[in-house]
Formats: structure tokens, sequence, C-alpha cells
């Protein structure tokens, strides 16, 4: 197993080329079960969990093919084909859906054309229950019988779906997109209220129009779903990769370098670069990209609560606590999305960082130098949080158990390097 070697004290200078968007991705993907013509999507990220998804489809009876181009900092602009001209099978294996939670995407496609769906219980990453009980229940709503047994879900309609309203009980962007692909082959009219809205749910309504799909109120947290008989083939270019833009917007401010983010989109971000610029740091959209800057200014402490959109993403969350660990002041962070989202804390106190947590709040008291040290990773985020601490931590910093990190950025570490970090990416021995 590979593991990552950075050596601290670097600052970033470039441009760094942002990907197209996983979470925009995964859901896009499964959409290609609705039509049993040709999904074409374009700006595919080259993740773990791409392939995890693109093997969950084949396993379905979906024909995945891949062209490929290499690019700057790692391969941009693959373009995926997806036909599932026939669902071959409409179960989803336990040995496949554990990999990945976002497999229970697949749920609402299939059970809307097939009307039957048996789908394992997911796995992912390891912060905190989630649980599947909204997808499950807007699926009832839609008429879907659904039972839950050794481990899986099967959802049954065998005179398919039907238009409904359903409020969303809590904000759930899964839960959103799954019941969303579900609705748009259903009979009748569903309307969806307190529905997440995230910029990779509009991604994911923009494509099902492309493709045939009845949708108003786009962006909002009031959905309209006229469902249609059949849904036909489209392409589509898949939104960048908002938190691997503010990923890299905040390695940037930690090493206080200036860089620009090509590809990115600022407005999807405004939640952080609010924060950000409270900390001293200035970004703005150049160039149709992100620029980002902290050239000699101090590093100001900012207290961050995490929201649903168009609040600060959690997913960003380990990563702003990484950079306030080297701030001026005391900062406090709220995460009120996931239960069990810091475990990054004890692998950045191992590099010195001073951070108390109680319940879903963390304190971080700004420390003058963090020390390099070999660290863990737990999951996706907090692995991103540990790269960028070890940016600044004097010495060397290696993070173990990257196949996080490989699950949602690609190339991290020739896109660091591209911009001067000392990293690399060595075999664990
Ligand atoms: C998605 C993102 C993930 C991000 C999260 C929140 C993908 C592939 N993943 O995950 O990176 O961190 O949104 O922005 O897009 N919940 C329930 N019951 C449900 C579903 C969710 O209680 O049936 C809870 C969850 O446990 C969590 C909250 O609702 O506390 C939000 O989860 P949700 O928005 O569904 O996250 P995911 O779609 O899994």
């Amino acid at each position: 197993m590979d593991k990552i070697r950075i050596r601290g004290g670097q600052t970033l200078n470039g441009v760094i080329r942002i990907g197209g968007a996983k979470n925009a991705a995964l859901p896009l993907m499964a959409a290609s079960l609705l039509t049993d013509e040709a999904l074409v999507l374009s700006n595919v990220p080259h993740l773990a969990d791409i392939t995890t998804m693109a093997n969950l489809l084949g396993q379905h009876g979906v024909l995945v093919s891949l062209e490929g181009q290499a690019g700057n900092g790692g391969h941009v602009g693959r373009v995926m084909s997806l036909t599932a001209g026939e669902i071959t099978s409409t179960t989803a294996p336990y040995d496949l859906v554990r990999r990945m939670r976002a497999s229970v995407l697949v749920l609402g496609p299939i059970v809307a054309r097939e009307g039957v769906a048996t789908v394992s219980l997911p796995g992912g990453c390891a912060i905190g229950t989630r649980p599947v009980d909204i997808h499950l229940s807007g699926l009832e709503a839609l008429g879907a019988e659904i039972e839950v047994e050794a481990g899986y879900i099967r959802a049954s309609a065998p005179k398919g779906l039907r238009g409904a309203r359903y409020v969303f009980p809590k904000v759930s962007v899964g839960a959103t997109e799954n019941l969303l692909l579900a609705a748009s082959l259903a009979k009748g009219e569903t309307i969806f209220e307190n529905a997440a809205r995230e910029p990779e749910i509009t991604d994911l309504c923009e494509c099902l129009i492309a493709m045939g799909a009845k949708i108003d109120g786009v962006g909002t947290a009031t959905l309209t779903v006229q469902g249609v008989d059949r849904l036909h083939g489209a392409e589509h270019s898949i939104m960048p990769d908002r938190i691997e833009a503010g990923t890299y917007a905040m390695a940037a401010a930690i090493t206080g370098g200036t860089v620009e983010l090509e590809g990115a989109r600022l407005d999807h971000i405004e939640a952080a670069a609010a924060q950000l610029r409270k900390t001293g740091t200035t970004i703005e959209t150049r160039n149709g990209g992100i620029f980002v800057s902290r050239a000699n200014t101090e590093l100001l402490a900012v207290d961050v609560e995490t929201d649903p959109y168009p609040g600060f993403p959690t997913d960003l969350q380990a990563q702003f606590l990484a950079l306030m660990t080297t701030a001026k002041g005391a900062s406090v962070i709220t995460e009120t999305i996931f239960e069990n989202r810091f475990m990054h804390v004890p692998e950045l106190q191992r590099m010195g960082a001073d951070v108390t947590t109680q319940g879903n709040t963390a304190v971080v008291r700004g420390v003058d130098q963090l020390n390099g040290a070999p660290v863990m990773a737990s999951d996706l985020r907090a692995s991103a949080s540990l790269v960028l601490a070890g940016l600044v931590a004097d010495g060397v910093t290696e993070v173990r158990r990257i196949y996080h990190l490989d699950r949602g950025y690609e190339r991290l570490e020739e896109k660091l390097r591209l911009v001067g970090a000392d990293v690399e990416r060595v075999e664990d021995s």
C-alpha cells in the first residue's frame, strides 16, 4: 500500500487544474440506468469511486466505455459512455456496495425502470452512522414497497412508481438524488420539499432534463417533477469539483502561497470563500477560474459551522480545521451534518496542533509551528486535512492509508508538486 511523503515548508505558487466533481459524477452515472440509449458524460474524473460505480453499473448490464486524455496534472477531459440497453440484474451485491455508500443511488432508477430492485445496505466512509431511511421512506411515498432483510433492501413497485408529495425530514444530498432519479420515470407529478440544493443536484437535474425529464424549481428546495414514460440518451459535461477546488484553495492559504484554480467556480464555494477571506486570504474569480492568495498577510483564526448548501460544506471542514491549526488566535469549528467527523483531530494533535473537541465542536488554538509525523488517514476529507498540515509542518509527514485520498482526489501529489510542494507517493514498507 502506498503512502504520501511530504517535506513541509514550501510555498505553493502556480496553476492547478480542477477536475470533474466526483459527487456529481456518481449520480449522473446512475442516471444511465433510466434509459436504453447512451448517456455520454465528459469531464469524468479519474478516481477509485468512479471505477467502483462503473463496475457496479456493469454488473447491472450497463455497457461502459471510457476515452481518456492525459493532461496537466492528471487525466482531464475523460469521456464516459454508458448504455443500459437492458438491465440484466436488478441486484446490487454487498461486495460492490460495501466499497462505496453512493452505490445506493442505483436503487431509485432500477426500481423506477424495472419495478424491482435489491440493493445491499451500503458501507462507505467511517464518519458516523449514515442511515438510508430517507431514501427508503421517499421511495415508499412514490408507491414502492420496501423490505429490509439480511442486509439487503428490496424495493418493489410492479405497476411502476407514482408521483406524490414528499417532504424530506432532513436535508439529504443522496436521498434527493435517488428520489429525483426515481420520480423522473414515475406516473404523474411529484413535489419534493426541503430537497437538498447542492450544485451537484442542479447538475443532475440539468442532465435529466437533457434526457427528457421534466423538472421545475432546479436549484431550489422545492422540486416538481412531471414523470415521463421514457427518457432518452444525452451528452452532459460534469461540473468542476468544488471540494477539490476548496481543498487546494486552503492549501494555498496554509502555505501563504498564490494559486490559480483552473476550471473551478467560485459561486459554488461562496460560503467557504467568505470564511477564507476573513482569514486574510484573497479569493476571487479570475480567467474563468479561482485566484487564491495569502502572500504577505497573517493567517487569522475564523469560526466555521457546517451546513447544507449554500452553507459551509462538511466536506471542507477537516481541511479548514487544518488551516486553523497555524492561524493567529482561536477558532471554533462546529460540525452539524455528520457525527464523528473529527477523526483527523487526533492525527493533527500528533503533529503538534492544539485542538480540543467536545461533541460536535472543536476549538483550535493556532500554534507557531506544526511538526512532521507519521499519520494515518481515516476518511477521504480527513486525509486531505493531513496533507494540508504536512505542507506547513517542520520536517517530514507521512500519510498512510491513502486509498481514502484516491477515492476523491485525482493525482493529488502530482498536482501539488506542479505548484512547488515537496511531495511524493512512496511504497509503504
Ligand atoms: C453526500 C456527499 C458527501 C457529503 C454529504 C453532505 C456524495 C457521493 N457524497 O453524502 O461527500 O459529505 O453529501 O454534504 O455526494 N441521513 C439520514 N438518512 C438518510 C440519508 C442521510 O439520516 O437516509 C443523514 C446522514 O447521516 C447525514 C445527513 O443526513 O447526517 C446528510 O447526509 P446526506 O446529505 O445524505 O449525505 P450523502 O448523500 O451520503
